[in-house]
């Protein structure tokens, strides 16, 4: 059986920390887990009005979400919260009313900042909006990666030896706990 990881990340920078993150997350799983990427930064700025007649990129957000077995969110911090163009994500796959993409849904959630306690008022305000969505979040250790220059490159490679096994460990109880929920 294959599993479909919808990853979320809550930075449109090109060369993103959390981005990096996802990919070196992504090559720890194992090969029955795939992991797709979802293009949060093609989204309208969610306005209710809009609720009757999504945008189509909004449409395809809550495809994939629905379709997938898993969600992985990777996000920084922006001013103490997570960054606006994921709560606007998030937003925008809750509607319409009653037809929330994000209920019923597993998933994981975890950041990476070059501040030391980076992403933990991040991680604690996506898991309040998780909650309020019936979004069942992984419960294994919190994770508030510090980033420093050449820990994981561009592809995904950790550097740190140290760093890959404590991301590994990670991976394995998300990778446990979503075929559990399968199961
Ligand atoms: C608008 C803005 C607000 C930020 N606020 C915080 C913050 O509250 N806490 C923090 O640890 N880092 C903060 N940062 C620094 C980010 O952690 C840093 O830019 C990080 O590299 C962003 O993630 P990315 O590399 O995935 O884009 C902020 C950055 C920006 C651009």
């Amino acid at each position: 059986m294959s599993y479909k990881i919808a990853v979320l990340i809550g930075s449109l920078r090109k060369d993103s920390y959390n981005r990096r993150l996802a990919l070196a997350l992504a090559a720890l799983a194992p090969e029955e887990f795939v992991f797709e990427h979802l293009d949060i930064g093609q989204l309208p700025l969610y306005n209710q009005d809009d609720d009757d007649h999504q945008a189509d990129a909004v449409v395809a957000l809550k495809a994939a979400v629905e379709a997938a077995d898993g969600l992985l969110f990777v996000t920084p911090e922006y001013n103490r919260s997570i960054p606006g163009v994921l709560k606007n994500a998030l937003d925008q796959a809750s509607r319409p009313w009653g037809k929330s993409s994000w209920q019923g849904k597993a998933a994981g959630v975890i950041g990476t900042s070059p501040s030391g306690v980076g992403t933990a008022i991040a991680q604690q305000h996506l898991r309040g909006v998780l909650v309020g969505q019936q979004v069942s979040v992984y419960a294994g250790p919190e994770v508030f990666l510090q980033f420093k220059d050449g820990l994981i490159d561009d592809k995904g490679h950790i550097d740190n030896e140290g760093t890959r096994k404590f991301l590994q460990g990670w991976v394995d109880g998300y990778v446990a706990w979503i075929k559990k929920l399968e199961a």
